[in-house]
């Protein structure tokens, strides 16, 4: 039944899928694909459910209803042993939440060395080729407290890129930045997109959206209102709601 999907066009694909806390329908019928190789940029007003997606992407949720298949597999059967399949899925959030007492370096390492069981030899070496990566090689040994914003989310970025996952998930991860650390982390995510990392990034950075995004999902209400390829989305017709809020954010 479920065939040897590697060769699938699609990394991620949600059906239907229901999410309430208590009474309140938090995710309603959303239906995403993500092609492997490439970006889905999710957008829409605060409270649309957003979060909650990424979150039952990875797993950390558990869903009503729905099928969210990963990597050719349905994820039903494997939320038991979770944490096998989130090893594959690297996480970035608005507030980097990196571990304050160890240095950039011992961030990127812990992982690899504790859940792959890397030596700490190949562990650092392959860090410090990711602190290229993100263009700040010279911080390996700086603890959080003495990097700026923008480096810090780039440590995260590179923390999650160590597990080589298959996918990343953003989540607002430029919204906590000063406005000129902004791009440093943008310029970071637009080339790992272009070097083919898939991921799903709730942003709400359109100048990035158009330039990495393969498609865009706009939220509302816990409803996928919209869903189109990137210069689509922003040249042809969306809806209404879509209109609205992208006036909104654009202004
Ligand atoms: N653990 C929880 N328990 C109860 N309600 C929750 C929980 N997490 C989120 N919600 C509610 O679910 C809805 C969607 O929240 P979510 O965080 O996914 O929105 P979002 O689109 O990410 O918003 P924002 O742009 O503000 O981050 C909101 O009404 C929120 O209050
Ligand atoms: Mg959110």
């Amino acid at each position: 039944m479920s065939g040897p999907g590697k060769s699938d066009r699609l990394l991620v694909k949600v059906e239907a899928l229901h999410k309430s806390y208590g009474d309140l329908q938090v995710l309603k019928n959303v239906n995403v694909e993500v092609p492997r190789g490439r970006s889905v940029v999710v957008i829409g007003p605060s409270g649309s459910g957003k979060s909650t997606l990424l979150r039952c992407l990875n797993l950390l949720e558990p869903i009503d209803s729905g099928i969210i298949t990963f990597d050719g597999q349905d994820t039903a059967p494997l939320r038991k042993a979770a944490h096998a399949l989130r090893r594959e899925i690297g996480m970035v959030f608005q507030n980097f939440e990196l571990f304050q007492h160890l240095s950039a370096i011992e961030n990127i390492i812990l992982a690899p060395m504790k859940v792959l069981g890397m030596s700490e030899e190949e562990a650092r070496a392959r860090a410090r080729k990711l602190l290229e990566k993100v263009h700040i090689p010279e911080k390996a040994d700086v603890f959080p407290d003495e990097l700026s914003g923008g480096q810090q989310q780039r440590v995260a970025i590179a923390r999650a890129l160590a597990m080589s996952p298959k996918l990343m998930l953003y989540d607002e991860p430029t919204s906590a930045l000063d406005p000129e650390m902004i791009k440093e982390v943008l310029d970071v995510m637009l080339e790992l997109s272009q070097e083919g990392m898939t991921s799903v990034v709730v942003t709400h950075e359109m100048g990035f959206a158009r330039r990495a995004a393969h498609h865009i999902v706009f939220m509302d209400g816990g409803e996928v209102v919209e869903d189109a390829a990137t210069e689509q989305f922003f040249t042809g017709a969306v809806h209404p709601r879509t209109q609205r809020f992208l006036q909104q954010i654009l202004r």
